[in-house]
């Protein structure tokens, strides 16, 4: 039961005007429409409404009941053959959010009802055109028990309140424009806010609201502020001006996903809302501040534009999540935030590429759509909205948007309208480039240089590759921006491309690799250079240059682009960690190189002189330049994986640069510690925390017995989550005899935090994710701890996520325990949330990835599952695609 992309047809009639009425009640809600629509002309055939768990209790077309001869349901429609060519019908519908696990649609969170219609959830509140091309005129009334729920929401303004008998009440709301019913939002509840006003550019007074349940209302000021910001800097940076009279934000425990941008009305799943400084971590401000935009940014790119159908989804999530990550880079480092981008890109993005979900950024197919809420189509989809901007500068780029944005105001459109804007502004061809969008898998680059000394030329050879994918055996060559420069042994190179002797003496350069092989000719090159390739992760493939352990040096002290320096230290890592995999089959005690000790070392005195004030450094970007790959990182590039292999081989080297620098990280974790006392959450004094506490790691995982008191202590002093929850981790994750038992700890982060769910999640992670080959007992049993709630996706995502993603040693355990005890977990979630269930099984879908004996296991473990006999869409697709 695939719907393919090629077989879409425009819808036969339209909803000019929505009017809904809902009746909440403690055991059931009724849902009366009247949906005023037109026949499109020409168009023949029965009105065929979508409907999911609905009871239908009555149904009436301009005022007059259907005899039940008169339409048919079942169970995913309603359908009328007669009808006039324009009418009002009119539907009441009987549903049971209280019974709603899946999270779709209408449902109870906590004491609150809320909704969550993206992708096909409306269908499930009544019989409707579901699918973004139908777009309406909202008018919404909701009635329910004013003690119980004083406060109803909905979209848009509101325009009428009244007291009604029996203590129930009624509002009604009315939104101005016209939208797909998936930006439909409703919530009822006891609730308080947070308000505040933003004058936009034009000089209109937005009130703001954020509503939360009395327990969080202290935690709504960074979220409030991270608004505030996201609305100016929309208006500066793309012309954007917010279009009501308020901007509503409420908080739900709740949710499947992390927000929803409901026009005027946000819900947000409260992990992405809520923060303050005892109880949030600095990832977690960062991530707030970067979704509350991302949602206000959907306001355009999303709503007053929106998709015409759901293989359209990049279009808006691609664009927004760009839009995002360049906010996010302007408010904060933007170096690290692209770094921290390309982590995911690389780790998780290029592990959906080459596993058997594979697919195009836009997807020709799919057979449950929210399975296809992915990182290739938000995080891939971004890094190709980021090549157009490259390729284009950000000038005509905000000449395209403005092109976009005002040309399909108020439409439902595709990526093609997108492409074409900024190919119009552009003058550029972007046929070749579409393959970005066509094609899956990720492009693989080997680069290969070659330099001359008596003719002074360096030739730089590039060749690309992209594995074939069940939508396409035989890929085209994509269009490829290399952004480059070229190191000498003293500093960048100037780049003279063949003849042109550009005066400029430009030091970068973005090339345009077009072909499956292709050559640049450098000439003028006065010494054998470094190439700094892909700098500033420039197209998201994977590159391939056969750098020595000198070449990666040279490009960590002297390249102009802080990402291509993380880069060579990374690179610089898996290759001592690979030698050391290499040894390990023979040696006991492998050798690990001491380049990468000298290393690290000269970017410890680089930090500890500038913490000391002496010279300015990025000290966030030198910590990521001090950790190492991360073992789902390594995972990621060698098959068979070997995890245990990789996990004893990146410790090894772990260790080695630990024990040799000790006295540097506690020089450097002294200093911080005593610069961070005044708490704050700008970039420099995260940078400052992260850094801190990365050097606490060291000290303790050299086993050093000063290093853990100071770990200790530091737990018990915190004045922030981030320091607390470090300290803790790093206790919980370590064994050595200075730690000792680590039980007590934990259950005193318990005591302090079970009235606080939100740190209860990490502090369920935290034990989750310890390495050690026995996790799965810890794993079990947090399952049946107090803190655990089988029904909430961030209880399910703290615990059962972060085993299956998070620790490799653990889930992956020889026995294959870890698997069969997944698959069970999975079935169980499955029966009641199937999105969330459907998330879950992504890991054990890489089974070929693994050595032959895990493979059986894990195979085992997803038939288990396939078997099933009431299995959902969502895990159907997952599962029968990777068997
Ligand atoms: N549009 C939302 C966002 O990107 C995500 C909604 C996802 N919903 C789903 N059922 N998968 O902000
Ligand atoms: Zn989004």
């Amino acid at each position: 039961s695939a719907i393919f992309l090629q077989d879409y047809k425009a819808p036969s009639f339209i909803i000019s005007r929505t009017e809904l009425s809902f009746e909440l009640f403690e055991d059931h809600a009724l849902v009366h429409s009247q949906l005023h629509m037109q026949r499109d002309a020409g168009a023949a055939g029965p009105l065929v409404l979508d409907g999911q768990d609905l009871e239908l209790v009555s149904v009436a077309v301009n005022d007059v009941p259907l005899t039940s001869a008169q339409y048919t349901v079942d169970a995913e429609s309603l359908s009328i053959a007669e009808l006039p060519d324009t009418f009002v019908l009119s539907c009441t519908t009987r549903i049971k959010p209280q019974e709603n696990t899946a999270l779709e649609g209408l449902y109870r969170s906590q004491k609150m009802f809320c909704t969550q219609c993206e992708a096909e959830g409306f269908r499930r509140i009544t019989y409707y055109l579901d699918r973004p091309d139908v777009m309406s005129e909202f008018f919404t009334e909701i009635v329910a028990d004013k003690g119980k729920y004083p406060v109803l929401l909905s979209n848009g303004n509101l325009i009428e309140q009244n007291e009604l008998p029996d203590n129930r009440h009624q509002v009604k709301w009315h939104d101005p424009h016209k939208k797909p019913c998936y930006l439909f939002a409703l919530v009822a509840g006891d609730l308080v806010s947070l308000d505040d006003t933003f004058t936009t550019v034009s000089g209109r007074s937005v009130v703001l609201r954020i509503f939360v349940e009395q327990k969080d209302i202290h935690k709504c000021d960074y979220a409030m502020a991270a608004l505030k910001k996201s609305m100016k800097w929309d208006e500066e940076v793309y012309g954007r001006e917010y279009d009501l009279d308020i901007f509503m934000i409420v908080a739900v425990d709740d949710f499947n996903m992390g927000a929803m941008e409901n026009k005027g009305l946000n819900i947000f799943n409260s992990s992405c809302v809520l923060a303050n400084q005892v109880s949030t971590t600095d990832d977690n401000f960062l991530s707030v501040e970067a979704i509350v935009a991302h949602e206000y940014f959907h306001n355009w790119s999303g709503n007053r534009v929106t998709c015409r159908d759901w293989f359209q989804l990049s279009l808006k999530e691609g664009f927004t999540v760009f839009r995002d990550a360049e906010f996010s880079a302007d408010m904060n480092s933007r170096t690290v935030k692209r770094i921290e981008d390309v982590k995911v890109m690389r780790t998780n993005q290029f592990a959906e590429d080459s596993g058997p979900m594979a697919h195009p950024v836009q997807p020709p197919s799919y057979i449950e759509i929210s399975n296809f809420y992915t990182l290739t189509v938000y995080e891939k989809g971004a890094e190709v909205v980021r090549m157009i901007h490259q390729l284009l500068g950000a000038e005509a780029f905000r000449k395209g948007s403005d092109l976009y944005f005002s040309r399909h105001d108020g439409q439902a459109v595709t990526i093609k309208e997108f492409v074409s804007a900024m190919a119009e502004v552009s003058g550029r061809d972007f046929s070749q480039f579409m393959n970005w969008y066509q094609q899956a898998g990720t492009p693989e680059v080997a680069l290969k240089g070659e330099y001359d000394p008596s003719a002074q030329t360096y030739k730089l050879t590039v060749k690309q590759h992209c594995r074939p994918t069940p939508e396409c055996k035989d890929k085209k060559p994509y269009l490829i921006p290399l952004a480059m420069g070229l190191l000498g042994a003293n500093g960048a190179l100037p780049l003279y491309l063949g003849d042109d002797l550009d005066a400029e003496k430009p030091t970068h350069r973005v090339l345009e690799v077009t072909e499956a092989e292709q050559q640049f000719l450098f000439t003028q090159v006065a010494e054998e250079p470094v190439p700094s390739l892909f700098r500033n992760f420039s197209a998201p493939v994977k590159y391939q240059y056969n750098y020595s352990l000198d070449d990666l040096q040279r490009i960590i002290t002297l390249d102009e682009d802080g990402f291509c320096r993380w880069d060579a230290s990374q690179q610089m890592a898996i290759s001592v960690i690979h030698r050391v995999l290499a040894e390990m089959a023979e040696s006991p005690a492998p050798t690990v190189d001491s380049r990468i000790i000298d290393a690290h070392s000269a970017l410890l005195d680089e930090a500890i002189s500038a913490v000391t004030g002496n010279t300015e450094a990025d000290l966030h970007l030198l910590a990521y330049m001090l950790s190492l790959p991360s073992e789902g990182y390594l995972a990621e590039l060698k098959t068979p994986i070997d995890v245990e292999g990789i996990h004893f081989a990146r410790n090894r080297v772990k260790r080695k640069l630990a024990a040799a620098l000790k006295e540097k990280y506690r020089t450097l974790y002294v200093k911080l510690a005593d610069a961070t006392t005044e708490f704050s959450v700008d970039a420099a004094a995260i940078a400052r925390r992260y850094l801190k506490n990365l050097c606490l790691d060291a000290l303790v995982f050299a086993a050093d017995e000063a290093g853990v008191e100071l770990c200790k202590a530091q737990l018990h002093h915190a004045n922030n989550m981030t320091d607390e929850l470090s300290a803790l981790r790093i206790l919980v994750h370590n064994t050595n005899p200075f730690i000792g038992d680590v039980a007590p700890y934990l259950e005193a982060f318990y005591q302090k935090w079970k009235a606080d769910s939100l740190v209860m999640n990490k502090w369920l992670a935290v034990q989750a994710s310890r390495p050690a080959a026995d996790a799965l007992a810890s794993v079990s049993s947090l399952l049946k701890h107090p803190a655990f709630d089988k029904n909430n996706p961030n209880k399910l995502r703290a615990v059962l996520g972060t085993f299956a993603n998070g620790n490799p040693i653990g889930f992956h355990a020889r026995s294959g325990a870890g698997y069969e005890f997944f698959a069970d977990q999975v079935i169980a979630v499955d029966a009641r949330n199937p999105q969330i269930a459907a998330r879950l099984v992504a890991p054990l879908t890489q089974w070929k990835k693994h050595d032959e004996q895990r493979q059986g296991v894990m195979r085992n473990a997803l038939e288990k599952i396939s078997r099933v006999e009431k299995l959902s869409k969502d895990v159907y697709e997952i599962v029968s695609k990777s068997l």
